[in-house]
């Protein structure tokens, strides 16, 4: 029997400035519909979170693709992955750089490689390979990323440990991340079948060379036609101690709604990692949740032509799909 289809995406945690507030839910908005249309047309849920997911890369506005926060040394290293439902297939990259779709570079690596992560020299030289879009980096360095790392760079000591002013332990010597963080995806197609996709910058003033949650299956994000789907954000050293993402299905195997194991799951890692971040997710019914324990983060979800969205907490807009 066929299902209705369900699309719910996120332009990323954190502190969001009010300078970025409307830009951050105008591009949930676009991604969202971006994505439904694609499930409108038959499309699958590997495909629909792929749409998606570029047209947050391709917004300047994210830190993911163009937008993308600098490391240490200035320069952009982005991650991604996707992950299909039906048979647990993934694909992911890690420290690309200069490509304009990571999304669709982690695609490749799932459908033409026997891999599930390529990173760093490996990964650029396999998007030549499959021909994957390259930008130079003067596109996609925008001047919030390079105003972001000059502050970041000021507390070059403690960047790593990046809180925001609602973790549950705050230490007043480490600053608050001031922008944004990762991009990501979950679809349910007409067939039942689910995806996910995420992709980020990572951290500003990260070291060259790290990797946080977002291409590590079950962090960053799960997907599994028999429970649901995940897409994570936030502080990604937290998010992988805690499997995040498959804290949350795990949650929801055992009965739990997307919602309640959204918010348990999350609690579960602001106590034990003290770490902030937030989610969306669907189950195999089409049901949403999505939560955040950072000060906003923009979504939207799409289904029956209805669309929702949001950015600080207890906000939920709903109008329909033109
Ligand atoms: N959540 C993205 C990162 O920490 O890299």
């Amino acid at each position: 029997m066929s299902k209705t289809p369900v699309i719910i995406v996120h332009g990323g945690a954190w502190a969001i400035p009010d300078s970025l507030a409307e830009g951050s839910v105008q591009g949930v908005r676009l991604a969202s519909t971006v994505g439904y249309k694609v499930l409108g047309a038959g499309g699958s849920a590997v495909d629909a979170v792929e749409e998606a997911v570029r047209s947050m890369e391709d917004n300047p506005v994210f830190d993911a693709g163009v937008g993308s926060v600098l490391n240490a040394d200035g320069e952009v290293e982005m991650d991604a992955v996707i992950m299909d439902g039906r048979d647990l297939k993934s694909g992911a990259v890690g420290c690309v750089q200069n490509i304009k779709n990571p999304i669709s570079l982690a695609r490749a690596v799932m459908e033409k490689t026997d891999h599930t992560l390529i990173v760093g020299k490996g990964a650029n030289k396999f998007a030549e390979e499959v021909n994957a879009v390259t930008l130079p980096t003067n596109q996609l360095v925008t001047e919030t990323a390079r105003r972001e790392w000059e502050e970041l760079m000021k507390f070059r000591t403690t960047v790593t440990k990046l809180f925001s002013p609602r973790d549950t332990v705050q230490k007043e010597s480490v600053p608050v991340a001031p922008g944004h963080d990762t991009v990501g995806a979950v679809a349910l197609d007409t067939q039942g079948n689910i995806a996910f996709g995420t992709s980020t910058g990572g951290i500003t003033a990260k070291r060259p060379g790290r990797i946080g949650d977002s291409p590590i299956i079950g962090a960053g994000g799960y997907a599994d036609n028999n429970i649901g789907g995940v897409s994570t954000t936030g502080h990604g050293e937290s998010i992988a101690k805690v499997c995040l993402a498959k804290h949350i299905t795990h949650l929801m195997e055992g009965g739990m709604t997307p919602q309640t194991a959204s918010e348990t799951a999350l609690t579960f890692m602001a106590k034990r990692v003290q770490g902030s971040g937030g989610v969306v997710v669907l189950n195999d019914n089409g049901n949403i949740g999505r939560h955040f324990t950072t000060e906003r983060m923009a979504w939207a979800w799409v289904k029956d032509n209805v669309l929702h969205h949001g950015l600080n907490p207890g906000e939920d807009f709903s109008e329909n799909v033109k």
